[in-house]
């Protein structure tokens, strides 16, 4: 038996990164993986990937702060594969390297309206779905810059901040519908996310390998483990938790 066999389970911005190692993570361990993003060609290789493994993906072209598109794809979703048991809300963006005074109201919104009310939208249209079927599980993807600070990207470090404390208030509001909510806050990765940040600044990079105790940033599978085992049944007593993955980053 896999770890997750025949659960439905979305991911956003699961065509890149995180979520794309997520993706490939959970349909080995049996689910069936709904990866919706805005990267169509990214996002149709990898359900050829999934499918060329022997597992069951889709692909579904959504903007996650576009209310209107969250319920279409979630309700498509739960239509034709008879329900939903798992969200990942991982699409995020990172937003200007630049201190509070000096961020514009459309960077900051830009950041805010991806990594909160994309997170907020696609809660709003899973849990229908959960409550109908009896149950599920929620992962926010926020960040360890939702847990401290990092004197940088305070629309960043604000929106992680969010997500973290919107996933326990969620799992107080949804416990007595079976549906658990947690947050996962990867330190630093290496994805197209960082190594866009670091391109921009290549000394960031030698410091972010420095600020990981364990003496590197981490890899996508590291974070796709952890949420593996907050979507399965292992995890079952555990809601409204902070699973930190950081190489020791946030111990100091
Ligand atoms: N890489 C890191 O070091 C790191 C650390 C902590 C947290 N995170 C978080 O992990 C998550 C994944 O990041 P990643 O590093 O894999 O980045 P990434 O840039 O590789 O992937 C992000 C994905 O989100 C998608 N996306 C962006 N805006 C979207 C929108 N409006 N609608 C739908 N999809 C959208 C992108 O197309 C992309 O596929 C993010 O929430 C990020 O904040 C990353």
């Amino acid at each position: 038996m896999k770890r997750i066999e025949n659960k439905v389970v979305v991911v956003t911005g699961g065509a890149s990164g995180i979520g794309r190692e997520t993706c490939l993570l959970l349909a080995k361990e049996g689910a069936k993986v709904m990866i919706a993003d805005l990267l169509d060609v990214e996002g149709k290789k990898l359900v050829d990937e999934i499918k060329s493994l022997g597992g069951v993906a889709k692909f579904y072209h959504l903007n996650v702060t576009n209310e209107q598109e969250v319920e279409e794809v979630y309700g498509k979703i739960a239509k034709e594969f008879g329900g939903i048991d798992g969200s990942v809300n991982n699409a995020g963006i990172e937003g200007a390297s630049k201190p509070t005074h000096e961020i514009t109201e459309k960077e900051w919104d830009a950041v805010m309206s991806v990594n909160v009310k994309g997170v907020f939208f696609c809660t709003k249209h899973v849990v229908p779905h959960m409550q109908k079927s009896g149950g599920g599980s929620v992962v926010n993807i926020s960040s360890i810059y939702g847990l401290v600070g990092s004197g940088d990207i305070s629309h960043y470090h604000a929106s992680k901040g969010a997500v973290r404390l919107m996933a326990k208030n969620d799992a107080l509001t949804y416990a007595k519908d079976n549906i658990r909510f947690n947050s996962v806050h990867p330190g630093g990765i290496l994805t197209p996310l960082l190594e866009r940040l670091v391109k921009e600044d290549p000394v960031f990079g030698k410091k972010l390998n420095d600020a990981h105790p364990i003496g590197h940033i981490g890899e996508p599978l590291d974070i796709a483990n952890g949420v593996l085992f907050l979507l399965s049944d292992e995890s079952k007593f555990m809601t409204g938790s902070e699973l930190i993955i950081d190489g020791g980053y946030t111990c100091q």
